[in-house]
């Protein structure tokens, strides 16, 4: 484990810390997950701390399992909605007393507590591309205190290490692991792309051999996808992208189909705020979704990965979700999402 300085640090982006600081995140979190089984607490760990956290947008887990975060390391979490705050807004966006700016926000909060997390994007930000992010790092330009990403429209970090970490609790490490991102078929085009864009960058930084399927339209960040390319070469890993569905999955290791949203529903310059043109793409690929005679494809002990929630019958049939046990392949959802509990937990205590 590589010894190193995390006090105090923003969380943003996977980009923020080193390969070798994300193996020590992804260790301590092996370590208190073991030591909770085994009935060792660290209840200690952040006695009296605060976590201000601030959802623009709808959550299951990540707010649940940063609440039950805290409360294991002995801290609080405390869940702000910015419909009953003034709405933390940015320079420019501000409405009189129903806003209020985000450096006098991250200001306040900084005084109270020890840290700041944030989720926003899509409707908060009428889908700017990155406003969202600029959201965050403006939080992070104004708090002393760590500022972390419970996602963004960019990333989300706190999932690709939830992901990561079962697939390295699966496979015993990543070289060799096929790693296959996939864009799925949903009936909603609110999905923003955090989650694969995530994904991919770890799973590159970690040197496992990564594809990336989509149809045409459905690409992803232009300068995610070159950052996947550049850790792929430096880790001695792969990064490939394809349109197939099907042939990504052949002898996959890890089998991730999930919608997001195609480029077109952005606002322009990125894309053309279009949400009926992007209803039509996805309309027209309705066949990319993940069943079991696609996953009778993949490698023998391959495991079906989703963040959750997933759009039954939609993106994944029912078969795949729920085969968490007996032979072959697997469905590691609730694995993965279990993880979401420690690998925060290891963030928090490293930065808090
Ligand atoms: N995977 C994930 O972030 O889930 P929630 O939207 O429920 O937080």
């Amino acid at each position: 484990m590589k010894t190193t300085t995390f006090k105090g640090r923003d969380f943003l982006s996977e980009t923020d810390f080193t390969k070798e600081e994300i193996e020590t995140v992804l260790d301590v979190a092996t370590e208190l997950k073991r030591d909770r089984a085994m009935g060792k607490y660290h209840d200690d760990l952040l006695r009296t701390k605060t976590l201000f956290m601030i959802f623009y947008n709808q959550s299951l887990r990540t707010r649940n399992s940063f609440e039950a975060g805290m409360t294991q390391l002995g801290g609080h979490a405390h869940y702000l909605d910015p419909g009953k705050i003034y709405t933390p807004a940015l320079e420019g966006k501000e409405v009189a007393y129903s806003t209020e700016r985000v450096s006098d926000v991250a200001r306040v909060l900084d005084r109270m507590g020890d840290a700041i997390a944030i989720r926003c994007y899509g409707d908060p930000v009428d889908w700017e591309y990155g406003g969202a992010h600029n959201l965050l790092l403006e939080f992070a330009r104004w708090a002393d205190i760590p500022v972390l990403n419970m996602e963004d429209d960019v990333y989300h970090p706190f999932q690709g290490l939830a992901d990561v970490l079962t697939v390295k609790e699966k496979f015993g490490g990543f070289k060799g692991v096929n790693f296959t991102m996939s864009w799925a078929y949903s009936p909603s085009v609110h999905k923003p792309r955090a989650v694969p864009q995530s994904a991919i960058l770890y799973a590159s930084m970690l040197g496992m051999n990564v594809t990336l399927a989509h149809p045409e339209g459905m690409e992803l960040d232009p300068q995610v996808v070159s950052k996947c390319e550049e850790y792929a070469q430096a880790a001695g890993g792969a990064f490939k992208v394809s349109n197939d569905f099907e042939d990504s999955i052949a002898n996959a290791h890890v089998v991730y189909p999930k919608a997001w949203c195609p480029t077109v529903m952005f606002k322009a310059p990125v894309g053309e705020d279009d949400p009926k043109k992007s209803m039509d793409i996805f309309n027209q690929n309705k066949s990319w979704k993940c069943t079991r005679e696609l996953m009778e494809t993949a490698d023998r002990n391959a495991i079906y990965l989703h963040c959750l929630p997933a759009d039954r019958g939609y993106e994944v049939t029912n078969e795949v979700m729920d085969k968490t046990s007996g032979s072959g392949w697997q469905s590691a959802i609730f694995d993965e999402a279990e993880n979401r509990l420690h690998v925060q937990k290891a963030v928090m205590s490293l930065v808090m």
